[in-house]
C-alpha cells in the first residue's frame, strides 16, 4: 500500500501562498513533512484521515494533547451542550472551580492552580513568579530542554553540531531565534542534564543569584530520555540547600505518566509546575500550579499573569471530563495509555532486534515513546543526542510509515504517544508497518 497524497499537494500549493510555509507552525511543514505535508481532515478514536481520504493510525496525538484520542464520545457531547451555552465569558465559571479542584485532588504539593492557554505562556508565567517571590534574576536551564518559544527560555533547546556546544562544565549558550536581545537571555544560565556534579558545580557557583532552576521532567523534545534514577530528587535537594526554587515543567509528562505526572511518578515536590497539552484534551489550557505560599505570589497581579482568554470555557469542559474519564475506574486510563506504550516499546525494540541490527532503539516512559537511529544502546543526554541520532534516517522511516498508514510525528526531535483509544489491533499493525520500514529505508 503507498498512498496518493495529490489533494494535499494542491492545497499546499493554495496554502504557499497565504501561511508562512503553507502551515501555522514550523514542525508541521516541509521541514518535517517533504516534499508537503499532509493536510488533515477528520479524526475518531487513534485514527487520522487526510483531505485525499487517506486513514492513518495516530501516534503524533497532537503532540501529547489527546490521551483520550480523536472525538472522544463523551467529549463531543460535553462540549456540544457547552457551546449551546456560549463559548467564553472571561468572567468566573462554576466548571472552572470544579476543574481546578479535580486536578488540586491529583497533584502532590500542589494547593492551587491559575489556567493559561498554552504551555509557552504558563512557563513565562513560571519564572517571572520565581523571580518575584525570590527577587533573584537569573534563571538555571538545562540544554536540550524546551519551555516554548518565550525569550527568555529560548536558548539552548534545539539539536546542535557537537563541536559548538563548548565544555559541558560551561556550555556556551546558544540562541535559538534571531529577534532576542541579549538582554533577554543575559540571565538565563544552561547546564548539562541528567549529571548530578553539573548542578551541584554550577549551583554552587550561581545559586546566590539563581531564582529558580527549571527543567522538564522526562527530556521530551529530544526523543525521549528519562531522568536517571534519583537525579531530579537530587535537583530539588540541592535547589532547597542554595534558596533556589524548583520548577517542574510538566508541559508533557503532566496528567499522562501518572495521575499526578512526573511529580507523582519521581516522588517530587517542587515550588512551582506547569501543565498544558494533555490537560485541555485537544483545547488550548494549560496551567501554573504549586503550594500557597507560591501560588499568592500572583494575587493581585504582584507577580502579574493576565490573559483574554485564561480559563477557555469549551477547553475547560474537555480538562474535566477528560480528567474524569481517565481517573474512572481505580485510574483505569493511565493505565491503559501507560500499558499501550509499554507494549509499543517492547515490541519496536524486538523487531528492532530482528530486523534491524540494533541501529534502531525506542525509549520511553509510559506512554510516551520514541524511535531513535543510534549506534548507541541507549541515549541518556543532550550531547549523546546531538552526536550520535541520525534525524535523516528518522524523517525517512517517518515518512515511510506514513505512505503506509501510520502516523508516527515527523518531527525528529519529538516524541509518539499512546491514548486510551489505540487497540492490539493498532499495534500489530504499527509493528508490521515498522518491520516494514526498516527493511526497505
Ligand atoms: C516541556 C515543554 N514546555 C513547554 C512547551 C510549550 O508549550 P506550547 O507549545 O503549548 O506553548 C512545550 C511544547 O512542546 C514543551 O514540550
Amino acid at each position: 500500500m503507498t498512498y496518493s497524497t495529490s489533494e494535499s499537494g494542491k492545497l499546499f500549493e493554495r496554502a504557499q501562498k497565504v501561511l508562512v510555509e503553507g502551515v501555522s507552525s514550523g514542525s508541521r511543514g516541509p521541514l518535517n513533512y517533504k516534499p508537503y505535508p499532509p493536510y488533515m481532515r477528520e479524526g475518531k478514536g487513534a485514527r487520522i484521515w487526510d483531505v485525499d481520504g487517506n486513514e492513518y493510525i495516530d501516534w503524533q496525538l497532537s503532540f501529547g494533547c489527546l490521551p483520550l484520542g480523536h472525538a472522544h464520545p463523551k467529549i463531543v457531547e460535553v462540549v456540544q451542550s457547552a457551546v449551546e451555552g456560549g463559548t467564553h465569558f472571561a468572567t468566573a465559571l462554576e466548571v472552572e472551580v470544579e476543574t481546578a479542584e479535580l486536578m488540586v485532588n491529583l497533584l502532590p504539593n500542589v494547593d492551587k492552580v491559575r489556567f493559561a492557554n498554552t504551555g509557552t505562556e504558563a512557563c513565562m508565567t513560571g519564572v517571572r513568579i520565581a523571580r518575584g517571590i525570590t527577587g533573584k534574576r537569573k534563571v538555571l536551564k538545562f540544554e536540550g530542554h524546551y519551555h516554548g518559544w518565550y525569550d527568555g527560555l529560548l536558548v539552548s533547546s534545539n539539536p546542535q553540531i557537537p563541536s559548538t556546544l563548548g565544555h559541558p562544565n560551561d556550555p556556551v549558550r546558544i540562541a535559538d531565534s534571531s529577534g532576542l536581545t541579549p538582554g533577554s537571555w543575559e540571565d538565563t544560565l544552561v547546564c548539562v542534564w541528567n549529571d548530578e556534579d553539573a548542578i551541584e558545580r554550577a549551583l554552587a557557583a550561581h545559586g546566590h543569584e539563581i531564582a529558580c532552576v527549571v527543567t522538564e521532567a522526562v527530556m521530551s523534545n529530544m526523543g525521549v530520555i528519562p531522568p536517571k534514577p534519583g537525579y531530579l530528587k537530587h535537583v530539588q535537594e540541592l535547589c532547597r540547600a542554595h534558596d533556589v526554587l524548583f520548577y517542574l515543567d510538566e508541559t508533557v509528562t503532566g496528567f499522562r505518566v501518572a495521575p499526578g505526572g512526573a511529580m507523582e511518578l519521581y516522588d517530587l515536590q517542587p515550588d512551582i509546575v506547569t501543565y498544558g497539552k494533555a490537560l485541555g484534551q485537544g483545547f488550548p489550557v494549560a496551567a501554573i500550579a504549586g503550594p500557597d505560599h507560591i501560588m499568592e505570589s500572583i494575587e493581585h497581579g504582584k507577580v502579574l499573569h493576565f490573559g483574554s482568554h485564561n480559563a477557555p470555557r469549551l477547553g475547560l469542559y474537555a480538562t474535566k471530563t477528560m480528567l474524569e474519564e481517565m481517573t474512572r475506574d481505580d485510574n483505569a486510563g493511565f493505565k491503559k495509555i501507560e500499558a499501550i506504550g509499554n507494549e509499543m516499546t517492547s515490541r519496536l525494540n524486538e523487531v528492532a532486534r530482528t530486523v534491524n541490527k540494533n541501529r534502531m532503539v525506542v525509549q520511553s516512559v509510559g506512554s510516551m515513546f520514541h524511535p531513535v537511529f543510534t549506534d548507541r544502546e541507549e541515549i541518556t543526554n543532550y550531547r549523546d543526542f546531538c552526536a550520535d541520532v541520525d534525524l535523516g534516517m528518522y524523517r525517512k522511516f517517518a515518512a515511510h510509515l506514513r505512505e503506509n498508514g501510520i502516523f508516527m510525528t515527523g518531527n525528529t526531535i519529538l516524541h509518539n504517544l499512546s491514548c486510551t483509544e489505540h487497540t492490539s489491533q493498532d499495534i500489530e499493525d504499527t509493528v508490521n508497518a515498522v518491520g516494514n520500514a526498516l527493511e526497505d529505508i
